[in-house]
């Protein structure tokens, strides 16, 4: 069958043949993979930088898609870590990481979204005790996981939603309750994050780096009332891999510091979330800009992922 191929970490990986694994595992079964996203995540494994790469190469990159399965169920599917991913022709599911898709569900959107749709849900399902009615910012608000964040607080039931990224005008897109424009000068800036954040709940932060640091230096002097618990959730890191985070914001307020992601959440716990999310983003309650290529022309794809804020999915069987 054919792959996308990943030989060498410091190139794009190419459309090539690729033998499956003859032996299968109890549970597992070969699917058709229809739709597999290029997220971050996936971008990360085929350049061997995750936190979770070995250098086992070669390697088929791909986390997520929609398969057929032999049965004909249509089925999103979430993979371990493995050297055989999803962009591919066919791959292996463990099927108790998969769940059932009604048929006539959108394949692409399906695979667009879930990745980073699961980053905001499982954020504030699983891993906090995010209660109704609770504000939430978020830190990054522009990307795709940032966008589709928005709007899993709002169907969470959220109370206020802030939205903070680049762009102003990107930003007043979003439906948020009030917007932080980063690129704003630097005094503007932390004058709105303060006065966005004095009375904030839940952060969801995928940029880290400088950003985080500025924001918590303009926020907790802010805090109208310091006892108010301030839990701050690190979920991506596109601004930077460390950030220097101010002592004292951890002594002058109830600011707690929590990751969500790939193993601080039970695998368990992600699956268990699936069927839920998978029925929002079928029922269109989350949208996203999604825009498909075929398997064959992975290397392009590679290219327009780097540059292009819509998310870009492979389709092996178009
Ligand atoms: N832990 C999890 O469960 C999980 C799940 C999904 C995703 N993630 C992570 O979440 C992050 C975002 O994913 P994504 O799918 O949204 O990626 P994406 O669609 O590529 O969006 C990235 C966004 O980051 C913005 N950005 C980059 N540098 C910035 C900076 N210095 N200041 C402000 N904004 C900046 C970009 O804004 P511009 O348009 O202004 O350049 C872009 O909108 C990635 O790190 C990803 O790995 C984590």
């Amino acid at each position: 069958m054919k792959a996308a191929v990943v030989t060498t970490f410091d190139q794009a990986p190419h459309y090539q043949d690729f033998t499956l694994p003859d032996q299968l595992g109890p549970n597992e079964m070969v699917v058709d993979v229809i739709a597999a996203g290029i997220h971050p995540r996936v971008r990360s494994q085929a350049e061997g930088s995750h936190y979770t790469s070995t250098d086992d190469l070669p390697l088929v990159p791909g986390i997520d898609g929609v398969a057929r399965a032999a049965d004909g169920t249509l089925r999103y599917f979430i993979l371990p870590d493995t050297s055989l991913g999803s962009m591919a022709e066919q791959t292996i599911i463990d099927v108790r990481r998969s769940v059932r898709l009604p048929e006539g569900a959108d394949p692409v959107q399906i695979a667009a979204a879930m990745n980073p749709a699961m980053s905001s849900w499982i954020a504030l399902r699983r891993r906090i005790d995010f209660q109704p009615g609770q504000s939430v910012m978020i830190m990054g608000a522009t990307g795709n996981a940032g966008r589709l964040a928005v709007q899993v607080a709002r169907r969470l039931d959220a109370g206020r939603v802030i939205a903070v990224g680049r762009g102003a005008d990107r930003l007043a897109e979003l439906g948020a309750d009030a917007t932080v424009a980063l690129d704003d000068d630097p005094q503007t800036v932390a004058e709105q994050l303060g006065e966005a954040g004095k009375d904030v709940d839940v952060v969801i932060d995928y940029l880290w780096g400088q950003p985080t640091r500025d924001a918590l230096y303009a926020i907790v002097p802010r805090r109208t009332d310091h006892n108010q618990s301030l839990t701050w959730i690190e979920v991506g890191s596109v601004a930077g891999l460390d950030s220097p985070i101010p002592s004292a914001a951890l002594r002058a307020t109830r600011l707690q510091i929590v990751g969500s992601g790939q193993g601080s959440v039970a695998t368990r716990d992600i699956v268990t979330e699936l069927g839920e999310l998978a029925n929002a983003v079928n029922s269109a309650a989350f949208t996203i800009r999604a825009r498909a290529i075929t398997l064959d022309k992975v290397e392009y794809a590679w290219s327009e992922a780097a540059n292009e804020t819509d998310r870009i999915v492979i389709t092996p069987q178009s």
